[in-house]
């Protein structure tokens, strides 16, 4: 069908551009990305050696998953020192250079936040729970049992179980919204709200250049604790319930949360050019809601609906549009395609279909996000039982939710571990790894990375692409169609997402121009007009003329 003629643009009177509105953000999974000291896992050293690589491809801002002192019962989430990077990844000497060659380079760095919860073994909740009188007791989220003893509500941990820890020694139970390695902290006390803005002031003074904060949407809980309703038509599993049989309406999204979302945005604008970006899986129309009043929330609230949803064009055309008109104004979109906790792109879609992902993901208005290794079309690695290290996996074994897979390392050359390490990597390789690396897509123009640097560089390239407003043209089982526009210069995207050839058939409006690019190389220069016939799989960018 086709659209009615309506156009998402950017706020009229905002003149300039800031780097993260523009700017295409790669996500690089420390632990994964390049080993130096040859003890298996990903260090900074190593991401310093591949920076030009990054710029070799067009990235304008690498954030690192969590770098900090950590017990790493989930893999660095659970922080014990704010301030410290963890042994395994360096010294500070280290984040220092990096912090330096990625600046030198014009890129910018974001560091993970995770102010929602701490370590278990972090001083803070050592003394929280050493007594009910000490100082830091309300630090964390401590409450009775009920009169039976068992667990004060019946909220649950992501993680599979209750979502309480019964502390024998002070006899009250804890609250982790994960595992009970991360004891939430108590947001609602303005001691910790000091402490968690003075890491940010810490690292904010140390010139990295914003945040993306962890789970923004849970800091708040409900101040009377009360149930969370199960979903309706969801048989109980009275067993061991799962976390998606209850709504989680009261511990999480509580309204308090914007305040302290406010504080963070401010202290992060008091250094002037920086972003502030939250993880945060909710539906659009309270996503939305973190951009807060006047925008003076998170400039970016993670937009993961492309990784969330089926792969179908109506839904994901009418996905867009709907997160398109729900934006207030003067925010501004972005979009994300795969990240640490999801199965990566490909293997989600398929190999082909995953270049359409791209395709979309690159021209859509709005900041895109990269995860590593889906520019090769890295896919989820297999990892045998006894080797699942993520404690999601091996808590819920069961479900097959295992986030290893996705978080394998980088391929980067046809030599012994990729490349990426002199030893035996943490999480093991793809069999077909000396074949799908960096290396050989390099220089081999049909490539996933070929095809991801040419959509990189027509979008840098271009304001109207990078930039400018949106239109949706046209949509229907198979076509997802847009145009991107800015001063005199007009993309037409069409998009495939079947395997099927489609015809692009506007009724209303004439189109010609010049194909730009492809997923189809051969086609490049191609003029177009009118009815256009698309192979299954393909891509076509479309410069109207
Ligand atoms: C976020 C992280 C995820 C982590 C969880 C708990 O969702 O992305 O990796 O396990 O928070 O910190």
């Amino acid at each position: 069908m086709e659209h009615a003629t309506v156009t998402f643009t950017a706020d009229p009177t905002a003149t300039q551009h800031k780097w993260w509105q523009h700017g295409i953000i790669y996500q690089i999974y420390p632990r994964s990305f390049q080993d130096s000291n040859g003890d298996g896992v990903g260090d900074l050293k190593g991401i310093i050696t591949r920076l030009d690589y990054l710029q070799w491809l067009g990235i304008d801002c690498v954030w690192l998953s969590p770098i900090f002192a950590s017990p790493m019962a989930d893999f660095g989430y659970d922080i014990s020192d704010y301030r410290g990077i963890h042994a395994l990844f360096g010294n500070m000497e280290d984040f220092d250079e990096l912090l330096r060659e990625v600046h030198r380079r014009d890129m910018k760095l974001l560091l993970d936040l995770v102010p929602n919860h701490t370590s278990d073994q972090h001083p803070w909740f050592l003394e929280s729970r050493s007594s009910k009188n000490n100082p830091k007791r309300d630090w964390y989220i401590w409450h009775d049992g009920k009169e039976d003893g068992s667990v004060p509500n019946n909220w649950l941990s992501v993680f599979g179980g209750p979502a309480w820890e019964w502390d024998p020694v002070t006899r009250q139970y804890y609250y982790h919204a994960f595992l009970k390695e991360q004891p939430d902290l108590n947001w609602r006390n303005p001691e910790v709200q000091q402490a968690m803005l003075d890491v940010m002031r810490f690292w904010l003074e140390k010139g990295v250049d914003g945040f993306r904060v962890d789970v923004m949407w849970h800091m708040i809980k409900d101040s009377q604790l009360r149930d969370n309703p199960p979903v309706p038509n969801t048989p109980a599993n009275t067993a061991s319930p799962l976390y998606d049989e209850y709504m989680p309406v009261y511990s999480t999204d509580q309204p308090e949360v914007h305040g302290i979302v406010r504080m963070m945005r401010e202290l992060t604008d008091a250094f002037g050019d920086r972003v502030l970006i939250g993880e945060i899986y909710l539906p659009v129309s309270r996503l939305v809601a973190y951009y807060g009043q006047n925008n003076t929330g998170a400039h970016l609230p993670f937009n993961f609906q492309l990784l969330t949803l089926p792969w179908n064009a109506q839904e994901i055309a009418a996905a867009i549009d709907a997160y398109e008109g729900a934006l207030p104004l003067g925010s501004w979109p972005n979009w994300v395609l795969s990240n640490h906790d999801k199965p990566r792109i490909t293997s989600r879609v398929g190999l082909s279909q995953a270049r359409i992902a791209a395709m979309l993901l690159l021209t859509l208005r709005g900041t895109p996000t990269i995860y590593y290794g889906d520019e090769i079309g890295m896919t989820d690695v297999p990892i045998p039982v006894d080797e699942i290290v993520d404690p999601q996996g091996l808590n819920m074994p069961d479900l097959n939710i295992s986030r290893d897979p996705s978080r394998t390392p980088m391929q980067w050359g046809p030599e012994i571990n990729a490349g990426f390490s002199t030893r035996k990597p943490w999480l093991r390789l793809p069999y077909n790894a000396a074949r799908v690396n960096v290396e050989k897509q390099k220089n081999d123009t049909h490539s996933m990375l070929s095809f991801y640097r040419r959509l990189i560089d027509i979008r840098r390239n271009s304001a109207a692409l990078s930039v400018g407003s949106y239109s949706p043209v046209y949509s229907d089982s198979q076509l997802i169609s847009y145009l991107r526009q800015e001063h005199d210069e007009t993309f037409l995207i069409i998009l495939n997402l079947s395997h099927r050839p489609a015809y692009f058939r506007p009724q209303k409006t004439h189109y010609q121009g010049v194909i730009r690019l492809s997923t189809e190389e051969e086609r490049i220069g191609q003029r177009v007009a009118q009815v256009i016939t698309l192979a299954g799989d393909e891509g076509i960018v479309v410069e109207l003329i």
